[in-house]
């Protein structure tokens, strides 16, 4: 990136960021660790920021915060070529991207409501990762569409 992008969101002295999120989809990202902006947490967000690599991409900083595996599998689903940078003392000590998982258990909604998993039996929903969405297990039922509003975590 060139300097003067590097000024529209400023750099962090510890905690997350979250580079190359498909364009339009950081407060998606946002949703599924939780942060609405009650508890305090210092975020910054841009937007459809030139990239590169992309054209146009999404960031979020997330300072003081770590991500864990489940947030990771889901993040990737809407965000498949995310960088994840662990920030410390201003540098990027760690740098790994998301991997796609090849199914994913108990984090989305299955939106047929006779499904198995959508009744009161204790079944958690599973799903396997498709190239364009993803397909319950067990009602064969695919979404590929908005799987951010599908969203359990
Ligand atoms: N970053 C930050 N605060 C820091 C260090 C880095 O917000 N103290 C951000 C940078 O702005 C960048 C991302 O973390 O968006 C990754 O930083 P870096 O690896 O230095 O940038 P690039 O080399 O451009 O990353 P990549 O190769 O992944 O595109
Ligand atoms: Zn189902």
């Amino acid at each position: 990136m060139t300097a003067d992008r590097e000024l529209r969101v400023s750099k962090i002295s510890s905690g997350t960021v979250i580079d190359h999120i498909t364009s339009g989809q950081a407060l998606n990202v946002l949703a599924i660790l939780g942060i609405d902006g009650t508890d305090g947490e210092v975020v910054s967000i841009g937007m459809n920021v030139p990239s590169d690599r992309l054209g146009t991409k999404d960031i979020v900083k997330v300072e003081g915060r770590e991500l864990s595996q489940s947030e990771l599998d889901v993040l990737s689903l809407i965000a498949p070529v995310a960088t994840i940078n662990i920030i410390r003392d201003y540098d990027v000590v760690e740098k790994h991207r998301v991997d796609r998982p090849t199914e994913v258990t108990g984090v989305l909604q299955c939106p047929n409501h006779n499904c198995i998993t959508t009744e009161d039996e204790p079944v958690d929903s599973h799903f396997e990762v498709l190239d364009d969405g993803v397909r319950c297990v067990y009602c064969d039922t695919i979404i590929r569409e908005d799987l951010a509003a599908h969203i359990l975590v």
